[in-house]
């Protein structure tokens, strides 16, 4: 490696400074070792940011963010900030930078672990060797479309609302990372919307049916209707190979695609934006996981997905596909040789503690790395 890249980690809130900790002693693992150049600094997202600044994200942050190569991220929230009004809770802080570095794609994969097969609550079988990729778009939709807000009506009645909607560049440029992706996959697409009620669903599938017929014919594309994808995820998951689709139901889905993995805890994921002239490419690294506050502080929580978001940062970001196979690797071992926090567990075996989880894959790596 000849320059060093730049790195932005924020732990956020709740378990997240947990798991970041655990995360971070991988990277400098990394580092030590010489595979990686990196500069990583720390600022607050999130209730932490909010306490401090009174701002879940400061304009200061989302500057060093735009600056980074990457940026690596813990989780936020919890109930000490849910009654703020919504600008201020810290879901806004995480919405603001995704807008903000304008990452428009967000890749949620969820491969199961053979290990962890028994983990899921569905049947063995339905899960095995199952590798799905979800690519949820994340700019747009109802989380940011207009109008939206909350009024009173002259009847007294209070009124909620929010817009979904959805322009062709938008659904073109997601759905594109999709059929790349699928390309590099099992070559199969599921476009997952509502059309037969929304019509920015009547919009997605004619969008991403003209798009395969120009593009991407030599992939097999299929539609599914949003209700009909949740319920074929645990009827007969392994039909999938990378879904697309919007932002609440990318939202749902990838909610969902994590029980047939085992746990909410392993899945990391990877928010992308376009691809610049110059080559660079904005990138948001975070686990799919939220902060947790029930487990918050107690040292239980699994830093797994955070730590494969960072073997994903090592693969998207900085193409060091031998450093992410190694650290994936690294991961099954661990998972293989049985080593558990709490919500992974087998049956009657030991459990370990977050910190402990994360000396397990250092010493793995050591190991592997000979
Ligand atoms: C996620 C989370 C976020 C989302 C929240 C924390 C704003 O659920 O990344 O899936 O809804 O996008
Ligand atoms: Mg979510």
């Amino acid at each position: 490696m000849t320059d060093t890249k730049k790195i932005l980690l924020l732990p956020g809130d709740g378990i997240g400074p947990e798991v970041t900790n655990a995360t971070r002693k991988v990277m400098d693992w990394f580092q030590k070792t010489g595979r990686t150049s990196f500069e990583v600094s720390e600022d607050l997202l999130g209730g932490c940011a909010y306490d401090k600044h009174g701002t879940p994200m400061t304009p200061d942050t989302l500057k060093r963010a735009l600056a980074a190569d990457a940026v690596l991220m813990g989780s936020i929230g919890g109930p000490k900030w849910d009654n703020l009004p919504f600008k201020d809770r810290p879901e806004r802080g995480l919405l603001g930078l995704r807008k903000g570095m304008n990452v428009f794609a967000n890749l949620r994969p969820a491969p199961v672990f053979d290990a962890l097969v028994n983990s899921s609550t569905l049947k063995p079988e339905v899960v095995q060797g199952l590798d799905i990729m979800i690519v949820r778009e994340l700019m747009g939709g109802v989380y940011f479309g207009d109008p939206r807000g909350i009024e009173t009506l002259p009847n007294g009645e209070r009124r909620g609302t929010n817009t979904q909607v959805y322009t062709t560049s938008e659904i073109h440029r997601v759905a594109r990372v999709a059929f790349e992706l699928a390309r590099k996959r099992g070559n199969k697409l599921c476009s997952v919307e509502k059309a037969n009620v929304m019509e920015s669903g009547v919009l997605w599938r004619e969008e991403v049916t003209k798009l395969h017929a120009a593009e991407y014919s030599d992939v097999q594309l299929s539609h599914m209707y949003a209700d009909n994808c949740a319920m074929q995820l645990v009827r007969y998951p392994k039909q999938f190979d990378v879904i697309v689709t919007d932002n609440l139901f990318g939202d749902i889905l990838s909610d969902l695609a994590s029980m047939l993995t085992g746990s909410l805890g392993m899945l990391p994921s990877a928010s992308l934006g376009p691809v610049e002239a110059s080559g660079r490419q904005a990138a948001l690294y975070e686990p799919i996981h939220g902060s947790a506050p029930d487990i918050a502080g107690k040292g239980i929580a699994n830093p797994l997905a955070m730590i494969l978001s960072f073997a994903m940062m090592l693969r998207y970001s900085f193409n060091m596909a031998a450093n992410a196979d190694l650290l994936e690797k690294t991961v099954q071992n661990v998972l293989t040789a049985g080593v558990r926090t709490a919500d992974i567990a087998e049956k009657g075996k030991p459990t370990v503690s977050t910190d402990a989880m994360g000396d397990a894959v250092l010493k793995e790596l050591t190991k592997l790395a000979g």
